[in-house]
């Protein structure tokens, strides 16, 4: 799905070099990365993409653990020097929530990489007058359990942390339902819309995770921006610095630490 703002030159539909996870400078090699719904659709991607960037050891979460485990074969077929590990559990539950993250403490695995790709929408986005926060506790939830880690290694500073929230351009149109239990392809059809490739956000994430990406944290970004004019380019740094560049009314933050 295209996004409603044009803030660079060029426009990306599709993966490119600049973004391409196999980039010396964009190595993922030693860190550990929990993708929520890392086991299917643009999640699986990213799973890939962090995987093609070396990244040492990815944990996928999921509702469903048959779909988790059929994923998990073809990744470690496909990538044999990245650990993968899957975790099932329900992002919308507290009890789970806690459950992940106790297990990963028991496990002694600290998180580097936090992707909430996983769009959780609750039953009560449908009443007029909703607290805009209460829709989105599970993000909150999980990102409170990524900044206290408490197996934090010696020396850890938080901002080597990065936490990429994934959202949708379906935020500036009434149809935020659309994530509650089906892909966007799903609902929409395949046909209807000119659709991005899935390489283009998974690649994005990485190139996010980056320290590339250092002066956009915190920031709202599209992955058809380009990368190579949002670092170079003054007045979009200064535009991304100020108001106005995107009056978002996203339930979801995408901020990259
Ligand atoms: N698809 C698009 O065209 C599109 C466009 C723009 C933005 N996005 C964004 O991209 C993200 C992924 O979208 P998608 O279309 O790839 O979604 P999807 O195909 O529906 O995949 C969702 C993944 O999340 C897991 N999941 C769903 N609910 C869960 C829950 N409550 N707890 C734990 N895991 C859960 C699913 O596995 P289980 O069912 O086993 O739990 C699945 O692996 C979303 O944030 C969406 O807003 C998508």
């Amino acid at each position: 799905m295209s996004s409603p703002v044009a803030l660079t030159t060029t426009y990306h539909t599709d993966t490119y070099p600049a973004i391409s996870p196999t980039s010396p400078a964009l190595t993922q090699f030693g860190e550990t990365i929990l993708i929520t719904g890392g086991g299917s659709g643009i999640g699986f991607e990213i799973t890939r993409s962090f995987a093609k960037a070396s990244a040492s050891r990815i944990i996928i979460v999921g509702r469903r653990d048959a779909s988790l485990e059929e994923s998990v074969v073809k990744l470690r077929n496909e990538f044999k020097t990245t650990e993968f590990i899957t975790c099932q559990g329900d992002i919308g539950s507290d009890d789970s929530i806690t459950f992940l993250w106790e297990f990963l403490y028991s496990q002694n695995i600290f998180v580097h990489v936090l992707v909430l790709n996983t769009a959780y929408v609750s039953e009560s986005e449908y009443s007029p007058g909703v607290d805009i926060l209460s829709l989105d506790k599970a993000t909150l939830a999980q990102s409170a359990k990524f900044v206290k880690q408490v197996l934090s290694p010696a020396g850890q500073q938080l901002n080597q942390l990065n936490l990429i929230g994934v959202s949708t351009a379906a935020i500036h149109e009434s149809c935020t339902s659309y994530a509650r239990r089906n892909g966007a392809a799903k609902l929409f059809g395949k046909s209807g819309f000119k659709w991005d490739s899935f390489a283009l956000p998974a690649d994005f994430s990485v190139w996010a995770a980056s320290p590339e990406a250092y002066r956009l944290h915190g920031r709202y970004v599209w992955p058809h921006w380009d990368v190579n004019e949002l670092r170079a380019d003054s007045d979009i740094q200064k535009q991304l610095q100020g108001k106005g560049v995107h009056e978002s009314r996203s339930r979801r933050i995408a901020y990259f630490r």
